[in-house]
């Protein structure tokens, strides 16, 4: 009788506990959120301003204006419970300490452009931490460095430097709207990599919070955990606030040309030619190819064009005589080519004709993306033979939209060791690939998705192999991902081999020491592993 009574008494608790439970997810989790970030901040910096939930009328334009695929931009489609656009470095720490108190998930966003929206999205309920009002640049001239907050825009970050000085850079991307804190952290690839590496091998100190929300930087900042984030992703360690850099030199006169061929003028053999050089000229010169897909709208005229683009840091005189002797078969003219200051080169880059002026870089757009897009990626170590190339044009002529950028590898690519940073892909690659296909019909989703697939496995013979690399940067769940809310390790294992390569294990070691409970998680991250 007496065990009846304790036995009913139990289970009654259990009923309470979890009815309670219940509740307390369901209508208490925002306001405790909430209540621990005002406990959590000093008046003078008010955290209440910077967040934003479903009750905000701004919320769904404060969610979409940092989206930058349509495939990812409904709100709906997603747990998030509100949105914290820090304003104040107390923010990102108190953002952390309370979701992390509140067992909600953070996604970080800088400037949104993941390929796979993994700064904004999850299946589990999370809180977005927007980093793009933290934006503030500081250039130091005469040391050659500049900090830059993780909300600052590339085309931001080029502007400052060029209004500083005529003969100083930064290596990275193209696109002037990328984050500084996902692009610099996945890698930062961009046209001045032959000659100075990526953007990771031009960071020389952080500001990160930490799991515990902590500011780690200068002495503070573990070696281990700088080496991480240069190329590991930020999303997986920490909250990057702000990533000191240096900044490189850069001749005052830099040449551009955009020249095409189609594949009825000869492309395949010009674009065979090129893997034999481009990786081989002088590292002043950086010179692109893109194939693409020409006169769509004319069924009867569709054909494959591929467009060289370089940059030389040099005039063009040299750069017609560097063309001449490697690659003639581009038939490239003296007046294809244009002289210009660095930072004038962002608008060719962009595709703005010659002499747009460059106030383009500081825009913001923040309306909903417009198309919907897949990307993936590859390194190819040896020549495609012809007979595969004209295997992969059949398979592009089937898109409606769809281009391939070869990059070039060779130069300080080759010399930077594989483990100096987390950014494994180095020596041994002619050059990497870009697959990116682009559409504006949702029913036309699955299509290109397929196709993407399509291309993906009949360049397999072509490209590295054991593990088949993948560029962090161009993130591509279909090499591996995980459910939002959990990480299997044998599955990390598969994705993480591909975008990092021998320094997987490394990784994991430095994620165990610094969050080993595996807070910062997500479909990609790297899960927390002592010794393998
Ligand atoms: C049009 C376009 C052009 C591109 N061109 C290039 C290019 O030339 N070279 C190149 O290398 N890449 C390029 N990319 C890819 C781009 O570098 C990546 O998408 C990059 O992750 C974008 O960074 P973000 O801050 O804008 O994105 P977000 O979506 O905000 O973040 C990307 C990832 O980084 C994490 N993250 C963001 N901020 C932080 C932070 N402060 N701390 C910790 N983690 C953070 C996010 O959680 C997410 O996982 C391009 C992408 C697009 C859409
Ligand atoms: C916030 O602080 C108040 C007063 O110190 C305290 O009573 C409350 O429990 C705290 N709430 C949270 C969510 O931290
Ligand atoms: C959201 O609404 C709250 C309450 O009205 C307000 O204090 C806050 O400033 C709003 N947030 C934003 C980002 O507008
Ligand atoms: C290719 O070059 C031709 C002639 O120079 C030009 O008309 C065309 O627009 C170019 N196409 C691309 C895709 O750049
Ligand atoms: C960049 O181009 C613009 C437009 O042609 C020109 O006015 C400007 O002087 C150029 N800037 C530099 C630094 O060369
Ligand atoms: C990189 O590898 C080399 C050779 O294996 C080793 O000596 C060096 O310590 C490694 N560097 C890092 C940063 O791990
Ligand atoms: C997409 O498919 C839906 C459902 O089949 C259909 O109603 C809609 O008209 C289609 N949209 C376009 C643009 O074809």
């Amino acid at each position: 009788m007496k065990e009846v009574v304790v036995l009913v008494y139990v289970l009654l608790l259990v009923l309470f506990v979890s009815v309670s439970n219940a509740k307390v997810t369901k209508t208490n989790i925002i306001e405790n959120f909430l209540q621990c970030l005002h406990n959590q901040t000093r008046s003078e910096n008010p955290i209440i301003e910077a967040v934003c939930t479903h009750d905000n009328s701004t919320f769904v334009s404060s969610y979409v204006s940092y989206t930058k695929n349509k495939r990812y931009s409904n709100p709906k489609d997603t747990k998030v419970i509100a949105i914290v656009a820090a304003k104040h470095e107390s923010h990102v720490q108190a953002t952390v300490v309370c979701a992390k108190s509140n067992r909600i998930q953070i996604r970080i966003r800088s400037g949104g452009h993941d390929y796979e929206g993994l700064s904004y999205i999850s299946s589990v309920p999370f809180v977005i931490l927007d980093m793009h009002d933290l934006r503030s640049i500081i250039i130091d001239v005469s040391k050659k460095q500049a900090w830059v907050n993780a909300g600052a825009t590339l085309g931001e970050l080029y502007t400052k430097i060029s209004k500083a000085s005529k003969t100083l850079a930064f290596p990275a991307g193209v696109c002037s709207t990328l984050g500084a804190g996902g692009h610099i952290s996945g890698g930062g690839y961009g046209n001045l990599m032959r000659k100075y590496g990526i953007s990771v091998d031009n960071v020389v100190d952080a500001r990160v919070v930490d799991v515990n929300g902590n500011i780690l930087t200068g002495a503070t900042l573990g070696d281990d955990l700088l080496w991480a984030i240069r190329g590991g992703g930020g999303g997986s360690f920490g909250v990057i606030l702000s990533w000191k850099i240096n900044l490189v030199d850069v001749p005052e006169t830099v040449t551009v040309f955009k020249v095409n061929k189609t594949l009825e003028k000869g492309a395949t053999d010009v674009l065979y030619k090129w893997q034999l050089v481009s990786s081989k000229l002088p590292q002043e010169f950086f010179l692109r190819a893109m194939p693409e897909l020409q006169n769509v709208a004319i069924p009867s005229k569709i054909t494959i064009a591929v467009v060289f683009y370089a940059q030389f840091l040099g005039p063009a005189k040299k750069l017609m005589e560097i063309i001449n002797k490697n690659l003639p078969e581009l038939g490239l003219k003296r007046e294809d080519c244009y002289e210009m200051s660095w930072i004038n080169t962002t608008t060719f880059w962009q595709n703005y004709p010659v002499g747009t002026s460059t106030s383009f870089l500081l825009d913001r757009p923040t309306d909903p993306p417009g198309a919907f897009f897949k990307s993936k990626s590859d390194y190819v170590k040896k020549p495609i033979p012809k007979e595969g190339m004209e295997k992969i044009w059949k398979i592009m002529l089937k898109f409606n939209n769809m281009f391939m950028q070869w990059n070039p590898y060779g130069g300080a690519m080759d010399k930077i060791p594989a483990n100096a940073t987390a950014f494994p892909h180095r020596n041994g690659n002619l050059y990497k690939i870009q697959y990116f296909a682009l559409w504006t019909d949702a029913n036309a989703t699955d299509a290109n998705v397929g196709l993407m697939k399509e291309i993906y496995e009949a360049m397999e013979p072509y490209v590295s192999s054991n593990p088949r690399g993948a560029f962090l940067n161009y993130r591509d769940m279909d090499i591996g991902s995980n459910p939002s809310g959990k990480t299997n390790v044998e599955e990390a294992k598969i994705y993480g081999s591909k975008y990092f390569l021998g320094n997987l294990k490394r990784l994991m070691q430095v994620k165990a020491k610094y969050d080993p409970e595996n807070f910062f998680r997500f479909e990609q991250s790297i899960p927390p592993i002592r010794a393998m």
